[in-house]
């Protein structure tokens, strides 16, 4: 799938809340930052390498924790209130790299033009996923890596029917936040082998506690 193809709406500025979730992100996640997200965001983010795309950037949480030696660093987010902090976090850490305004689905980027995409807590919100993995597995090279941290389908059938059922109140408090996505089987499915661990997010509600971190690679 070309990205020309791929032209899905974005789920984001629909509601205004969603401008309200972009302004309180920072200030919601710090908990979880502080009690495990953060240090899982710099072990992952280390293994970066070459030329680097982040999908669905944010505010830019995972700035601070990219190598210092990457050949190209670019940071992707198509909702305009989340880019805008991102830019202002970029400017402060004084890094080089480059914002693009754009979704998962749709990466106006060439082909097999990056060696490492960076995904941390964004597949449970992109609209489409199968057609976002697509694109991430036609922008790597073929020896690039994915690396991913997302919030799963937990594997207790007693939390899952949580997750099945606060679906709904919790994809509108989280801008678009789906809590119940097997996200892993996702990305299987879109041609990857997977490396990955589960792990529990501490200081978060159990609905978006179940971890997967990992690296993914095109088979
Ligand atoms: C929960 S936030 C995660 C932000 C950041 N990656 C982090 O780790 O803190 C989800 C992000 O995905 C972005 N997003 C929503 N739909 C998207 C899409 N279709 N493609 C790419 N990013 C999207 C949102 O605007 C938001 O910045």
């Amino acid at each position: 799938m070309s990205y020309a193809a791929a032209t899905p709406g974005k789920v984001h500025g629909e509601h205004r809340w969603d401008f309200v979730f972009a302004a309180l992100y920072d200030r919601l996640m710090r908990r979880g930052e502080e009690r495990s997200m953060g240090r899982r965001r710099s072990e992952l983010v280390a293994n970066a390498k070459g030329h680097t795309l982040e999908i669905g950037a944010g505010t830019g949480a995972n700035i601070r924790h990219y190598p210092d030696d990457l050949e190209e660093l670019i940071l992707a987010e198509p909702f305009e209130p989340m880019r805008r902090r991102l830019e202002r976090k970029l400017e402060e850490s004084g890094r080089s790299a480059r914002t693009l305004d754009a979704s998962a689905e749709a990466i106006p980027l060439e082909g097999e033009s990056v060696d490492t995409v960076v995904s941390t807590l964004v597949l449970c919100t992109v609209d489409f996923p199968e057609l976002a993995l697509a694109e991430v597995a036609r922008v790597l090279r073929p020896d690039g890596q994915l690396l991913f941290i997302e919030h799963v389908r937990s594997r207790s059938p007693r939390v899952a029917r949580w997750q099945d059922r606060l679906e709904t109140p919790w994809r509108r408090f989280g801008a678009g936040c789906r809590c119940n996505r097997d996200t892993t089987a996702s990305i299987v499915a879109a041609g990857f082998a997977t490396e990955h661990a589960a792990e529990h997010w501490k200081g978060v509600p159990p609905i978006v506690a179940p971890l997967v971190i990992g690296r993914a690679v095109k088979v």
